[in-house]
């Protein structure tokens, strides 16, 4: 019979203070000019990296270790958090995908079915991050899905596109284009009327996060439903390309645009009877319009109009909300997370992070399930993310505001595990700019300090580990690792996250002499963390958890 009641751990007490630190995007990689954890001043890293080698090690962060298809899926954070959080390995969004296109089983599922139902006399539309990125939808997919569609009754489609240049290369954007232009070309060609209707870069158009500014995702509305953008073109290449040539101009924050006829008006907005599917799979980005979609009543900007449309999503982006309550393929079905099993176990949590990974420090780590198990035993702070600029121009973000916030939580002697997001060399990296990368890390490094004092002083444990790389390598390299050139020979900067390994150390003064880092675990990942923090609560871990990190030895 189930039960929540954890083991007491044969060893280790109950009642220490535990700081869960996750450094967003900061990997281990070589030293090298590329490298803005190596480049920038880190102390308290460093020391950390030096210190005591039992304490210190290196997990995997992405590929198979976190539920991705191949080991050439980079990680990310929506990945990471569930793996920390959830203490299993989930195939995640991305594989179920793919699986369920492979066994062409997404055809037969109530989603598809009830967007089938305006496929005789209505418009389907497919709205989505346009690269093969991996980490919010996957290009190929998006083909396998108009493909499948079209051979299950679609006669009309249009592709609102959004542009990447954030887990893969700016610029590439025109190579997808292209791509899909292909594509839809082959589908006019069997008499499906299929086109582009809508674009814009991910970061200016619709994608947001955890309504960080919902000004974005109403541009998004206004281009994709309405049908109305400051820019209008006849075709969609040519639109990447014109805008791309503005100054300053990247794939991430191309304006929106609007697809028109040779009479200038929209070819694709949506309108009552049509169908919407959002293609992407993870939640953090998608959610906001899903809400626009889905909500008869919904205030956050004026939608103007409101079509009485089927919608669908790729997968269900909030299982608490049942939002999209329609959906393609079922999300995996995270339960039993580490925080929940806390919580019923008088465990009590401080979590703290920034707007834009607020909800990688609650929502992912909880398994993708929104609000507070126990909000007796839980308390839950964000701190507002600065908006309407690019993190590069302020590197350090709320990263010394977080660590001040846990170091309250820490000293109020009134929580068990305080746990924090910092954000800084993810946001930034993703940037590509590598000056405010280099201070990202510093600001990071400098609230990691902060926090480890404050449990210094409180008697307690930290685990300082993080979700995924980004700043630690941010030039595109050849097999061998050498950086390689674009045409013009300059070096072509990764904004995106990386394959590499992270760190993870544990310390303070309140960690039992004898605990130490096991050697006999072959290549442990993310998902061992969660395991070893509930033994550092002084809890033996569900024994389906992947194994601890730690072992005790008696001194
Ligand atoms: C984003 O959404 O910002 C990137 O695609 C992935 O970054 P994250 O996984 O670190 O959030
Ligand atoms: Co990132």
């Amino acid at each position: 019979e189930f039960s929540w009641k954890l083991a007491d751990h044969p060893k280790l007490p109950k009642g220490k203070t535990i700081a869960v630190v996750v450094l967003d995007g900061w990997g281990e990689a070589t030293p090298d000019d590329f490298n803005c954890i190596h480049k920038a001043d880190t102390p308290t890293m460093d020391s950390l990296k030096q210190g005591a080698p039992e304490r210190w090690r290196l997990i995997k962060a992405h590929g198979t270790a976190v539920g991705l298809p191949t080991e050439d899926d980079m990680g990310n954070s929506e990945v990471g958090h569930n793996a920390l959080g959830a203490g299993r390995i989930y195939a995640q969004g991305a594989k179920l995908v793919d699986l369920a296109l492979a066994s062409g089983k997404i055809y037969e599922g109530e989603g598809f079915k009830y967007i089938q139902q305006s496929f005789q006399n209505g418009t389907l539309h497919l709205i989505g991050l346009l690269s093969d990125g991996g980490v919010h939808s996957r290009l190929d997919q998006l083909q396998l899905l108009l493909k499948g569609c079209a051979d299950h009754g679609a006669k009309r489609i249009r592709v609102h596109i959004l542009t990447d240049g954030r887990d893969v290369l700016d610029g590439s954007s025109v190579g997808f284009v292209e791509t899909l232009e292909n594509d839809l070309a082959k589908l006019r060609e069997r008499g499906i009327d299929a086109q582009i209707a809508s674009g814009g870069g991910r970061m200016y158009v619709t994608m947001d996060r955890y309504e960080n500014d919902w000004e974005v995702v109403k541009r998004g509305w206004d281009a994709q439903v309405l049908g109305e953008a400051p820019h209008k073109f006849t075709s969609a290449l040519e639109a990447v390309k014109k805008l791309r040539a503005e100054p300053k101009s990247n794939d991430q924050y191309l304006p929106p645009f609007v697809i028109v006829d040779e009479n200038g008006k929209p070819v694709g907005p949506v309108v009552d009877g049509d169908a919407v599917v959002t293609i992407n799979f993870r939640a953090d980005r998608m959610v906001m319009l899903a809400k626009a979609l889905e909500y008869e009543d919904f205030d956050k900007f004026d939608r103007v109009r409101f079509p009485k449309i089927h919608y669908a999503g790729m997968l269900q982006y909030d299982g608490e909300l049942k939002l999209p309550s329609h959906y393609l393929v079922s999300p995996p079905e995270i339960d039993r997370t580490s925080g929940e099993y806390l919580v019923h176990n008088g465990i009590r949590t401080f979590a703290c992070s920034e707007t834009v990974k607020f909800g990688h420090v609650t929502f992912f780590w909880n398994g993708n399930r929104s609000g507070y198990f126990n909000p007796e035993k839980e308390e839950y702070v964000e701190i507002p993310s600065d908006i309407g600029i690019t993190f590069n121009v302020k590197p350090k973000m709320k990263a010394i505001e977080i660590a001040e916030k846990a170091k309250d939580a820490i000293l109020s002697g009134k929580f068990h595990q305080v746990r924090v997001n910092l954000p800084n060399g993810d946001m930034v990296g993703h940037t590509g700019d590598i000056e405010a990368t280099v201070v990202a890390c510093k600001a990071a490094d400098e609230a990691v300090k902060i926090i480890i004092d404050a449990i210094e002083q409180a008697g307690g444990v930290y685990v300082i580990t993080a979700d995924h790389g980004n700043a630690e390598d941010m030039v595109k390299r050849d097999k061998k690792g050498k950086p390689l050139l674009d045409k013009n020979g300059k070096i072509q900067i990764l904004t995106s996250h990386t394959l590499q390994p992270v760190p993870i150390a544990i310390g303070g003064p309140g960690l039992a002499p004898g605990v130490r880092f096991r050697k006999d675990l072959s290549t442990p990942g993310l998902a061992n963390v969660a395991a070893t923090v509930m033994n550092l609560h002084g809890f033996e871990a569900p024994s389906d958890y992947e194994p601890t990190l730690i072992e005790v030895l008696d001194v």
